[in-house]
């Protein structure tokens, strides 16, 4: 499976050279009259565009969580191979777990061998997820790729399935005597719409459309209804967005397979998502970390550790006068955030965390207990995307629904914002918040050595700098004692950017603290 969704990535991206330019453009949704496919009468599909984009790729986010899912990360921070996978691990569900860390590696070392580091026109991969499914034992989730070529960018999604002894995709839902069918039955439907069709073709030429290009994103409604959601490029041409086709479910019905009926079974119930977790098989994030960027997985849920001593003190502190210096992790919370807390709480080491909107929502104890301890959080965007490629509603929605969960979580506020991979665009400056970049970049998600992490650390570092740093690579979290000893050794005070910087300008980029 591995193989088939890894060449399939690659042909895609060899298939459809589009520009980039509209990809997220969507109209609104209509309703198109179509004409009823002659080889299958019955009642016909309906075909929309997806509403306003807002997710990492440019599906609408689901609201539909799940309890204990951890989330395995692999960042590659590098301005010029922008890499950031991130992928569930699932209790209960390790087919399915694995069944995705096996695309997602395959995707990102295909990514990586298709691509060279381009600071002109860097390439981006950003893949992430959400649950679209879950009910009874079924969870289904979708996989959504955004992939930037240099010249060109891409979305694709696909959906996984596992009842915690089954695993499959969303064509597999479909049964084979009717995938032709459908797939007919869908580009009759895109065509009805207006929109020109690429194929049907037999053997998966350039320009033809079989039906696993048509069918990797399916998911059947609470009425039975089959949604096809179409990537960009599959059976229309890019410039039509996501296209959704709905087949109704009197339609729908004799085309399901086993799967697919016990997918319809399992939402048409309406019971809560249960499935059975062995007491010795927590998840791990098992999938094989790929490139230089590595995979950070993150544990089920554990009971808040208490702090090792009191919380950092909010001491009054005047870098006007004093030798400060202010340490920042960012893309986390994950699994090793705690640990870290602890080795900062005991040091009496105050710091700044740029965290992932998404990981503060499966981690907001962790965070909470951040601002307890006397830390900072701040603002990294949601998905982890370049905002030099979003448009200004993209990028807001990125910032504002990581700021509304931070505030949710921690009840405090924050306009401390930093772009990922530090690259923003002029109008990101229009976003009601302070851009907080550095002046010493530890590159701690390449050299992965807490030795190289602390050299570079303390290399360059001056009164008045930002330390760049990542919460969730182990070799960072063993090197910061050594870095707070050896930084209070020469006489710097250790504080937040609050601390540091005063009250910030929104639409302002900082670096470091440069005057007096
Ligand atoms: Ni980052």
């Amino acid at each position: 499976m591995r193989g088939r969704f890894a060449m399939r990535l690659g042909v895609r991206v060899r298939r459809w050279v589009l520009p980039l330019v509209g990809a997220f453009l969507i109209t609104n949704c209509t309703t198109a009259s179509t004409p009823t496919d002659p080889t299958t009468p019955g009642p016909t599909p309906r075909v929309s565009s997806t509403d306003a984009p807002t997710g990492a790729t440019g599906m609408p986010p689901s609201e539909l969580a799940v309890a204990g899912i951890a989330v395995a990360q692999s960042m590659g921070d590098d301005p010029a191979l922008k890499v950031s996978v991130r992928r569930p691990v699932a209790p209960g569900q390790v087919g399915l777990s694995s069944a995705i860390a096996g695309w997602a590696t395959s995707a990102e070392s295909a990514f990586r061998g298709d691509y060279v580091a381009n600071p002109e026109a860097p390439p981006e991969l950003n893949v992430g997820w959400q649950v679209v499914t879950a009910s009874g034992p079924v969870l289904g989730i979708r996989m959504e790729t955004f992939e930037f070529g240099g010249a060109s960018g891409q979305t694709s999604h696909r959906v996984f399935y596992g009842d915690g002894s089954d695993t499959w995709t969303g064509a597999d839902l479909i049964a084979e005597s009717a995938r032709a069918s459908i797939l007919a039955r869908v580009l009759a439907a895109v065509s009805a719409q207006g929109h020109p069709t690429l194929g049907p073709g037999p053997s998966g030429e350039p320009g033809e459309t079989t039906a696993q290009d048509v069918l990797s994103d399916v998911t059947i409604t609470a009425a039975g209804d089959v949604v096809v959601l179409l990537d960009q490029g599959a059976a229309a041409p890019h410039s039509s967005g996501n296209l959704r086709v709905t087949i109704p479910s009197a339609d729908a019905v004799g085309m399901l397979s086993e799967r697919g009926r016990r997918v319809a079974q399992a939402v048409r119930s309406g019971l809560p998502y249960a499935v059975s977790v062995p007491s010795s098989a927590a998840p791990t994030a098992g999938g094989p970390s790929a490139g230089s960027g590595g995979s950070t997985a993150t544990p089920p849920p554990a009971p808040p550790t208490p702090p090792a001593s009191g919380p950092v003190p909010a001491a009054s502190v005047d870098c006007a006068v004093l030798k400060c210096v202010a340490l920042t992790f960012d893309d986390g919370p994950g699994p090793l955030t705690g640990r870290l807390l602890d080795s900062l709480v005991s040091a009496g080491a105050p710091a700044t965390f740029f965290v992932l909107g998404q990981n503060v929502r499966i981690h907001p104890d962790v965070v909470a207990r951040m601002v307890r301890s006397g830390m900072v959080v701040a603002n990294h965007t949601w998905d982890h995307r370049d905002l030099k490629r979003l448009t200004l509603e993209e990028s807001r929605s990125e910032v504002d629904r990581t700021a509304a969960e931070i505030t949710r979580v921690t009840g405090t506020s924050t306009i401390l914002m930093r772009p990922p991979y530090g690259s923003y665009a002029p109008q990101t400056t229009t976003l009601g918040q302070s851009i907080i970049l550095w002046d010493v970049d530890t590159e701690d998600w390449k050299n992965r050595s807490a030795a190289v992490t602390t050299s570079r650390a303390l290399a360059t570092v001056r009164s008045g700098s930002i330390i760049l740093m990542h919460d969730i690579h182990a070799s960072t979290v063993e090197a910061v004692p050594g870095i707070v000893a050896a930084l209070k050794a020469r006489g710097f005070t250790l504080v937040t950017i609050p601390q540091l910087l005063g009250s910030t300008t929104p639409g302002k980029v900082y670096t470091r603290r440069t005057a007096g």
